[in-house]
Parts: structure tokens; C-alpha cells; sequence
């Protein structure tokens, strides 16, 4: 496709309408398929598991899909213009190379791999994490494939990453503690699920192609094979821990506070990886987020204002974290049984 839509054969329409989605049921899935249907452009396919028990939201198209049967997802595909793909991480490794090689002999040209995580510029942390090379190969397919990606670095939910336990964020609300990492003033860019939900809405409302060279308005292949970046808020622990207190009307002395060593902390749970214990996986993963002099803080690159995207209030967000808790562990449990 040439880049201007004066180019374009008679019958294109210069936007994105037909949106298809993995994991419209899911963590952050959810998110986007709710801002996406909130626009009125476009409609919104639900590829899910012909078995799911996951609850998918109204007023998407449910297109029930068997990975074992790749014609399933083909003709689920066909006709849609940009696929999301938000696969759980625990999916077998093959998952997203089969929703991938679907969408390529679908004909979908855009394609929004998984990742959701933080800079993918950031390649050194993200060898660390394990996560980085994995998602380039992701990238590196669709390519390979003929079709062109947009990828998301919000780096970590923040809702979720408070909800989700002590080895992400440091909090137990359970059991009322914290562990700070180092001395708890690094800071990270985090970003709330809705404000993915939105960044993302955005991008896909734009004008695919520029009408002309003239046009310098934003289009959504100013993001092909690019990333979009978004935060919510830039925060260190420290700060985290106030919003909490104010949220929960609690005070120091109603928590119990311990500080270990990022690079500790990294190590241990690198080491529970090896041993094959999954839980590891979120301790260094967050515990190598920290590092003080790497943290993942990709705020310097956001594109808040380009998409209009709105100021969060605080405490509101740590509040949507603190109701998260419970569900999270539910989750957690189902995962486990
Ligand atoms: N930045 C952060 O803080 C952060 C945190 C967590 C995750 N992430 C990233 O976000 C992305 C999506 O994660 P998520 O937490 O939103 O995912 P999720 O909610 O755990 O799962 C999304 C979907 O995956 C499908 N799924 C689950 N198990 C499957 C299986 N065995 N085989 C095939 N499909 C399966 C389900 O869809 P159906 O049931 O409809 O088939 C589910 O709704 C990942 O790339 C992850 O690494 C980022």
C-alpha cells in the first residue's frame, strides 16, 4: 500500500473499522475492547476459545477459535483490518505464532502483538526479564510475514501491579506489609489499564494514510512497525506507599515495612525460575523494573499529550488497585486448580 490515500484504489476507506481481538475477556484485553466499542468506529471481534469460561464483553462479535484447527482462526480473521493479540502469559509457546501465521493467510496488514509491558528500546533490560527477545521474535514474524505491527509500552499496570501482590509493587494488603526495593525513591512509569484502553482507542480513530503529502495530521501508520508510548503517572514506591495510606486510612504503624536489595532480589528470583517455580517470574521481573540506575521509566517518550489522553487522579487509581486484590487472587486460585 502506498503511503498517501490519494493513491489508493477506488472503494478505500482511509480508517480503521474492523478491529479482531484475542483475550477480549482478559486482564488488559478487556480494556481495550470496551475503549474500542466506547469510539462508535469501530466493531470488535472476539476471537476466544471455543471452551473459554472467560466472560467477554457485550457488544463485541464472538468469533469462538480452536488452535488446534488453524482454518478456525483464518476464517475468523478474514476481512478484519488490525488485530490485537492479548495472550495470556502462560499460553503454550506456539500461541501467538499460530494467531500470527492465521492473520498473514487471513490477509490482516496490522497486527498488535503481545507485549504491553515497558520500552521495547530497552533491550538490555529486556534480555534480563526474558521478555524482550521473545517479544522481537513476535515482531520480527509479522514482518517476515508481510504485515506490519504496533506494539504498546505503557510499562507496568499500575491497578493491577498494586492488586497483584508482593512480588510486583511490594504490597500484601492482606497481610498489611511492603517491601520496599533499595531505598524505595526509584521511580517508574506505570500506566492504569483504562489508560491502555484509551492510548490505544486513540490510535486505531485516526486516518490510516495521510490524504496527501500535504496532510500532516496524525495517522495511524505513523505508528506501523513503531511503538505507542503512555503513562499514567511516573511514581517510586515511597510515593505509592502514600497514595495507600491515604486510600486505606492507614498509617505506618499499621504496616509492616522491609527493604531488600533489587539486585538480591533479581537474583532470587531468576533463581526460583530456574528451578521451575513460576512465582520467581514476577520477583525479578519487577525487582529488575526498579534498578536504579535502569529502571523502566519510558515516560520521557510518552505520547499522552499527542493522543489527548487524560490526567489520572491518583488515588482514584490506587483505589481501583486496592479492589483489584481479591479478584486477582481468585484468578490466581482458578490458575492453580
Ligand atoms: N505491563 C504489565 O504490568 C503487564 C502485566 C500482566 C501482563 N502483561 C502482558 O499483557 C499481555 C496480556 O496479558 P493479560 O494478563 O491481559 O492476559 P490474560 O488476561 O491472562 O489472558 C488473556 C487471554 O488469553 C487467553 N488464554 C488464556 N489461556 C490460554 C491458553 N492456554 N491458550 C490460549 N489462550 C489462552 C484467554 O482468552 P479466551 O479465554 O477468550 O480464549 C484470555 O482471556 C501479555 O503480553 C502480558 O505479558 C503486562
Amino acid at each position: 500500500m502506498s503511503e498517501y490515500a490519494k493513491n489508493q484504489p477506488t472503494g478505500f476507506k482511509n480508517a480503521i473499522e474492523r478491529v479482531a481481538i484475542v483475550g477480549a475477556g482478559g486482564t488488559v484485553g478487556s480494556h481495550l475492547a470496551a475503549a474500542l466499542l466506547k469510539t462508535g468506529k469501530h466493531t470488535v471481534t472476539a476471537l476466544s476459545r471455543k471452551d473459554s469460561n472467560n466472560k467477554l464483553p457485550e457488544g463485541v462479535i464472538v468469533a469462538p477459535i480452536d488452535y488446534d484447527d488453524e482454518a478456525t482462526i483464518v476464517a475468523a480473521l478474514k476481512g478484519q483490518q488490525f488485530f490485537i493479540i492479548t495472550v495470556s502469559p502462560t499460553v503454550p509457546r506456539d500461541t501467538h505464532s499460530k494467531l500470527v501465521q492465521a492473520a498473514a493467510k487471513a490477509g490482516v496488514p496490522y497486527i498488535m502483538p503481545n507485549g504491553y509491558a515497558g520500552d521495547i528500546d530497552q533491550v538490555k533490560l529486556g534480555e534480563e526479564v526474558m521478555l524482550g527477545p521473545v517479544a522481537k521474535a513476535n515482531r520480527d514474524e509479522i514482518e517476515r510475514l508481510g504485515m506490519k505491527w504496533i506494539t504498546v509500552c505503557c510499562g507496568f499496570w499500575y491497578d493491577y501491579s498494586l492488586a497483584g501482590g508482593e512480588a510486583r509493587l511490594g504490597f500484601d494488603f492482606d497481610k498489611r506489609s511492603l517491601t520496599i526495593y533499595d531505598d524505595g525513591n526509584t521511580k517508574n512509569s506505570l500506566s492504569t489499564l483504562s489508560q491502555v484502553g484509551r492510548a490505544v482507542a486513540k490510535v486505531l480513530s485516526f486516518k490510516l494514510l495521510p490524504d496527501d503529502e500535504n496532510d500532516k495530521s496524525l495517522t495511524v501508520s505513523r505508528w506501523l512497525n513503531n511503538s505507542v508510548y503512555l503513562k499514567s503517572f511516573v511514581l517510586s514506591q515511597n510515593e505509592i506507599f502514600e497514595s495507600v495510606k491515604r486510600v486505606t486510612d492507614t498509617s505506618d504503624a499499621d504496616w509492616t515495612i522491609t527493604h531488600e536489595d533489587t539486585k538480591k532480589r533479581y537474583a532470587d528470583g531468576l533463581a526460583l525460575v530456574k528451578t521451575g517455580n513460576r512465582a520467581g517470574f514476577a520477583k525479578l521481573l519487577y525487582a529488575r523494573g526498579f534498578y536504579q540506575d535502569d529502571a523502566s521509566d519510558c515516560s520521557a517518550k510518552a505520547h499522552n499529550e499527542l493522543l489527548g489522553l487524560p490526567e489520572e487522579n491518583l488515588d482514584e487509581a490506587t483505589k481501583a488497585g486496592v479492589d483489584m486484590v481479591k479478584e486477582l487472587q481468585r484468578r490466581v486460585e482458578r490458575m492453580n486448580s
